[in-house]
């Protein structure tokens, strides 16, 4: 991966100090720049990270200029195709798609920890009845590793794939419970006999007077929206994950923190404030008004569901969302929601508008998985805990590459320090004038 090309970096009253360019398999070559404070005492800043590689990655790769996603090399439009999402899972962990043996193996495995501890019910009971899901969920999952002492040896690389299996099971479980709790209605039991996702809509809609069959189309497209939700590279609730993990910390703490960092409104909290825009926008006459505010430098409105880090072109996921939308809408009879065509209106007028143009704001994977779970009938509150079910494959991944590469160390970052300079602690007495 090192190429011979070389960087150089000439300091004035310095002598010139090489570095060493590091070519991928994809993506932006990189200048490696790990001994740079041993060689010229000088730290880089980049706050926000626009211009860092914090690791190196096998999973997945993202060109923000074509708007591709590749999960281990495969497009994510023929994943979301051509597979189910404990593929994917499969996929993203072992690098390989399963055969049908490795499927069966692996969907029996997930079967069988489907279950939560019963004690892990009697945390829901803490929480007001209102709480926000996502709170729920940062306390139970972070809980989780009170109740699997047996396989915290992650150097193990078995200990690790249980802890894969267990978490990827049970989260659907967790995250029906959590809006059982918050419906006070009570909580389903996992039935196996269902597929992953046509068991957690079961532990969500069903309920215990009544028969409940989920509908094979919502199904099939809630299992699409875990598949493009799966992993995304170093976004900032995986680095989070990676950051907590390399501390040493069990994975359920870390996919714990990774939750608190998707429910921020710049990230996966996107969707929730997303819809709730499109509620306050109310009508298409008043995009325009909307469009101003959010280019609008002394505003703070943001157009939600808009803009990406790395996409300067359309995400290739919100592509993929749109047409499932225009699926559940039809099969929900209704094809004419307002919400829907007011954001087909809404992505018309900004991506022909000159400030969107020139900044490069195309929507993302938020504008419409929104209005397709509102759809299915989710609750907005409850939006980003689904993006968590399925970005929880994604942090598990991505947190056992980081503890199993040879070279890696706590991450620690440093600073540039703006702050008081050095000085003394005045004597009592001078401290009252
Ligand atoms: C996700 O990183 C990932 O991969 C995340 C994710 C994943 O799968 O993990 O893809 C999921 O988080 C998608 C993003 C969801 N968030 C939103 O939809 C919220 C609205 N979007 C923005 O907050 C923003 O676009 C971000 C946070 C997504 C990206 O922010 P950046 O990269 O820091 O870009 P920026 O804020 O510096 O914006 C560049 C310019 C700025 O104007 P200038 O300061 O250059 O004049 O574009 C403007 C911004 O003000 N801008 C917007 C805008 N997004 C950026 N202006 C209006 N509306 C917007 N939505």
């Amino acid at each position: 991966m090192t190429n011979e090309r070389k960087a150089t970096l000439t300091i004035e009253g310095q002598d010139p100090v090489e570095f060493s360019i590091l070519s991928p398999v994809h993506g932006n070559d990189c200048i490696d720049i790990r001994t740079l404070a041993a060689k010229t005492g000088m730290f880089t800043y980049d706050s926000g990270f626009l211009s860092t590689a914090a690791c190196q990655s096998k999973i997945t790769f993202i060109d923000g200029d074509k708007g591709e996603l590749l999960y281990r090399g495969y497009p994510i439009e023929q994943l979301a195709k051509h597979c189910n999402f404990l593929d994917v899972a499969y996929l993203l962990k072992h690098g390989e798609l399963p055969n049908a043996k490795e499927k069966q193996e692996f969907v029996a495995i997930v079967k069988k920890h489907t279950m939560v501890h019963e004690q892990m019910a009697k945390f829901y009971q803490g929480f007001r009845r209102d709480a926000h899901p996502m709170a729920v969920m940062v306390g139970v999952v972070g809980a989780l590793s009170a109740f699997y002492h047996e396989a915290e040896d992650f150097s193990d690389v078995e200990h690790r794939n249980i802890s894969f299996n267990r978490i990827v099971a049970k989260l659907p479980t967790i995250v029906a419970m959590a809006y059982k709790y918050t419906m006070g209605e009570p909580f389903m039991y996992p039935r196996n006999d269902l597929g992953y996702t046509a068991n957690f809509m079961y532990m969500m809609f069903g309920n215990p007077c009544e028969k409940y069959e989920p509908n094979p189309v919502l199904v099939h497209a809630l299992d699409t929206i875990f598949t493009l939700h799966a992993d995304h590279e170093q976004n900032a609730s995986t680095s989070t994950v990676r950051l907590a993990g390399s501390s040493g910390a069990n994975p359920y703490a870390c996919i714990s923190a990774g939750i608190g960092c998707l429910w921020g409104p710049a990230h996966g909290g996107a969707n929730e404030a997303c819809l709730n825009m499109l509620e306050e926008i109310g009508d298409v006459s008043r995009v325009p008004e909307y469009i101003k505010r959010a280019k609008d430098k002394n505003d703070t409105f943001k157009l939600m569901g808009f803009g990406h880090r790395v996409y300067k072109n359309f995400d290739p996921r919100a592509k993929l969302m749109r047409g499932i939308c225009a699926e559940v809408l039809k099969e929900q009879g209704l094809e004419n929601d307002r919400l829907f065509k007011l954001a087909m209106e809404l992505e018309k007028i900004a991506l022909e508008d000159e400030y969107f143009i020139e900044k490069k704001l195309y929507p993302n994977v938020d504008f419409y998985s929104g209005i397709v779970q509102k759809a299915i009938g989710i609750p907005t509150t409850m939006f980003t805990c689904i993006f968590a079910l399925a970005r929880t494959v994604g942090w598990m991944v991505q947190w056992e590459e980081m503890i199993s590469d040879p070279e890696f160390k706590i991450g620690r970052p440093r600073q540039l320090y703006t702050g008081t300079p050095a000085r003394d602690v005045p004597p009592i007495h001078q401290r009252d004038d």
